[in-house]
């Protein structure tokens, strides 16, 4: 009886733990990211750099449907600056007078172009699989920034031994299932930074995840100063409010 007692016992804990152990997935290397804590700001040198990366690399196959080109000069871009990124890529508009459709160069007030027209071309240029839309894309994983750092780092050419990986699917250590449809996208010296920057693939991946991360979460700095700037509020209403209290109570005593 004990040792069905135990037994069962076992089997329900197993049943508890593991699932929630496979669904932990592989272990995240936490990274120091600029915009991390109260006071943490985003580093707008590095914002141009992932949005260099971005631009070059990631653009071809992702979409980033959420930003407009004009949100880019807060990364320091000037107007005009902005102008020439948008005018790069072609946009449907219309109809016009005639009734027809037309291809014009986007605009500051555009959204950034997708690579492909829609979803169905996507798959077909990339073996069948959709690369996902990086707008939102550190909040939509679990571990956020370091997830998608792990995702751009931890390729490996040979898969551990008993591990196949399916013809077009390439072997990635942070990836759950590790078998991944995107080709390793970066490597050292890949771009060629406009500040000078060395581009090594761990300086590429962060600069990417800053800028993803920026994408997503565009209002942290402000929301971080207004935080500071609401302590320093508290903190001097506390001061004047412990003066006033006392003044008050000095005749009483
Ligand atoms: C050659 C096309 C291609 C390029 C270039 C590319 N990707 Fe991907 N990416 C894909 C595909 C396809 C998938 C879907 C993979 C899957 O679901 O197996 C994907 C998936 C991802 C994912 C999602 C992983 C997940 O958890 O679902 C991230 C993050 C990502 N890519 C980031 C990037 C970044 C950042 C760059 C630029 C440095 C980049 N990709 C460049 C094709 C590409």
């Amino acid at each position: 009886m004990r040792k069905f007692l135990t037994s069962t016992l076992a089997a329900a804990l197993m049943a508890v733990a593991v699932p929630a152990l496979a669904s932990e997935g592989p272990k995240l290397e936490h990274q120091t990211w600029a915009w991390n804590g109260p006071f943490g700001q985003y580093d707008k040198a590095q914002l141009r750099r992932g949005f260099q990366v971005f631009r070059e690399v990631c653009s071809n196959c992702h979409s980033m449907k959420l930003v407009a080109y004009r949100n880019l000069e807060y990364l320091g871009f000037s107007d005009d600056e902005v102008k020439a990124i948008a005018a790069e890529k072609q946009v449907q508009d219309g109809p016009n007078d005639q009734g027809d459709m037309y291809q014009r160069p986007a605009r500051p007030s555009d959204r950034i172009v997708p690579p492909f027209p829609n979803d169905q071309a996507a798959r077909a240029s990339n073996n069948g699989a959709l690369p996902p839309d990086l707008s939102l894309m550190n909040k939509a994983r679990a571990g956020g920034p370091d997830y998608v750092y792990g995702i751009l780092t931890n390729f490996k050419d040979n898969p551990p031994e008993g591990v196949t990986i399916p013809d077009g699917m390439y072997y990635n250590e942070t990836f759950p299932g590790h078998a991944i449809a995107m080709p390793p996208p970066i490597a050292d010296d890949l771009v060629t930074y406009a500040d000078g920057t060395k581009a090594t693939k761990e300086q590429i991946a962060k600069d990417t995840v800053a800028f993803l991360n920026w994408a997503a979460e565009p209002e942290l700095d402000q929301r971080h100063s207004l935080g500071i700037k609401a302590l320093i509020f508290v903190f001097v209403m506390t001061v004047l409010f412990y003066a006033l209290k006392r003044k008050i109570w000095a005749d009483v005593h």
